[in-house]
């Protein structure tokens, strides 16, 4: 649980860019956008420290995760539109399983294993849809 939970998020001066040492994250197609000083983000115990499934646990936006968030599924499979300079490079056994996601694009990363690295502007865009959310029988595809 985090101390966002129940509060709605900070507004954002969006036409100015993030100050230095800050990290600006935007959640694409929502806009949810939410920012904080590098490397003081409290741990919420989903993915990678300071990944991006971390940081949307952090800040109650929804980033399917049906593994936990190690790296075993598709689940979080996000498109980073911005701040690729900032983010950490795939390990194998990311790429591994990128190859079993849908829609994969040069961009897709997942969401567990991407890590912020330095303070900057980043845009993920969640996929509308995903592969494994129809194989892992969540509800909206369970039928009675
Ligand atoms: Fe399963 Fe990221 S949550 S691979």
């Amino acid at each position: 649980m985090s101390d966002h939970e129940s509060s709605p998020l900070p507004e954002i001066d969006l036409s100015k860019p993030p100050a230095e040492n800050m990290v600006r994250v935007t959640f694409e197609p929502e806009n949810k956008t939410v920012e904080f000083v590098y490397d003081t983000m409290p741990y919420d115990g989903h993915g990678l420290p300071m990944s991006f499934l971390d940081v949307a646990e952090n800040y109650d936006i929804f980033l399917d995760h049906a593994c936990g968030g190690v790296c075993a599924c598709t689940t979080c499979h996000l498109w980073i539109k911005a701040g690729e300079n900032g983010i950490s490079e795939p390990e194998d056994k990311e790429l591994d399983r990128m190859e079993t996601a849908a829609d994969i694009q040069l961009n897709s990363r997942l969401g567990c294993q991407c890590v912020i690295e330095k303070p900057g502007t980043y845009v993920a865009e969640i996929p509308s849809w995903n592969k494994n959310y129809v194989q892992e029988g969540k509800p909206a595809t369970v039928k009675k």
